[in-house]
């Protein structure tokens, strides 16, 4: 009854004393904190993914100089971790490379130390430049060298350091927007600015890196017990792929990083990838409601993203945003590695994508 009498109010009514009623309404239940949904309906519930992502290209050649000129400004130390945040030209000011994550080109110079700490929030490390550099992850070292991926895991303590005479860099992905929106943040520095070593190198590599686990390991997490994952291994995978099969018209030869024991993601909020384009390759459109951050291993060609190009070389990093097509094209043979919120979509029945 009263809807029906709305109907006739606002059919006779002038439009600008709608408006000015409506205005008044808003207002009234605005100093309550209540707020009309028919304002802002359809930016809620869109068609299809509205992001503020938008495509973009780190060239190495660019950013290096400056990550070199950070070193001479501010020590690893003081920093607590000296790094550039990429930061997505649609979010500026929000330390995100997409909407739900992080993304930072992290520098260690020669005999430098970035303290030990952990967080809630999980981290990938994918080398771009340098050998020698280690990362400790639960007193256990690992060093590093270009294209290897290596994993900290939620709430693991975690240090970097640099012996060797080269600076090193790599790409930091992390969490951070996700766990942000969960509200669910805790840090904790540790008592002592390096681990003590507890675990002798390779020995996780050996434990669960070969297709067997030791017969006592009980899970504690569901992030991979395996945290380094070289290169060289990842490298002859995709090599060999390339003789047995056809490579896929939208993404070449591609491997999926996973927790061996379990067959799931390596991480449980950040899916993690390697793939190969053979040299000349042209890839098909394709789209993912996963917006994507590529880093360039080796070779050249051209992302083209929502139309645009951007042209890649070694250690470029790019982004492809949800739902926006791309495709990927290889002059020389080229090995992308690659990262996004996917395991959390697909845990959430959310993922979607368009071959
Ligand atoms: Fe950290």
């Amino acid at each position: 009854m009263a809807a029906r009498d709305a109907t006739s109010t606002l059919k006779n009514a002038p439009q600008s004393d709608v408006t000015q009623a409506r205005k008044a309404f808003y207002d009234k239940i605005g100093r309550a904190n209540c707020t009309p949904l028919w304002e802002v309906l359809h930016n809620l519930i869109p068609v299809t993914p509205h992001t503020p992502c938008k495509p973009y290209l780190w060239k190495w050649d660019t950013v290096w100089p400056w990550i070199q000129e950070a070193g001479t400004l501010i020590t690893a130390k003081e920093a607590e971790r000296r790094v550039l945040v990429l930061e997505n030209p649609g979010m500026r000011g929000q330390s995100r490379i997409t909407h739900s994550l992080y993304a930072g080109l992290q520098l260690i110079l020669p005999g430098e130390v970035a303290p030990a700490h952990r967080h809630t929030q999980s981290a990938l490390r994918f080398i771009l430049q340098g050998a020698g550099a280690y990362t400790a992850v639960d007193g256990e070292k690992v060093t590093m060298k270009v294209g290897d991926f290596v994993i900290t895991p939620s709430w693991t303590f975690h240090d970097h350091g640099n012996p060797s005479r080269e600076p090193m860099v790599w790409l930091d992905g992390l969490d951070v927007p996700l766990v942000e929106i969960l509200d669910a943040q805790f840090m904790e520095k540790a008592p002592q600015e390096t681990q003590q070593t507890r675990r002798t190198e390779g020995e996780n590599l050996a434990q669960f890196g070969n297709t067997m686990k030791p017969v006592e390991y009980k899970a504690r997490s569901k992030t991979s017990p395996l945290f380094w994952y070289p290169y060289e291994r990842t490298r002859e995978a995709l090599e060999t792929m390339t003789s047995g099969h056809d490579a896929h018209p939208c993404w070449g030869y591609k491997l999926q990083y996973t927790n061996p024991v379990t067959g799931d993601w390596a991480m449980p909020t950040i899916g993690t990838f390697m793939q190969l384009l053979p040299a000349g390759y042209k890839g098909n459109d394709y789209r993912s409601t996963d917006s994507t951050v590529y880093a360039v291993v080796e070779g050249r060609g051209r992302a083209i993203i929502g139309g645009e190009t951007f042209a890649y070389g070694p250690r470029d990093v790019f982004v492809c945003p949800s739902w926006m097509p791309y495709r990927l094209e290889a002059d020389a043979q080229a090995v992308l590695f690659s990262f996004s919120d996917r395991p959390v979509q697909q845990a959430l029945d959310l993922w979607r994508e368009m071959v």
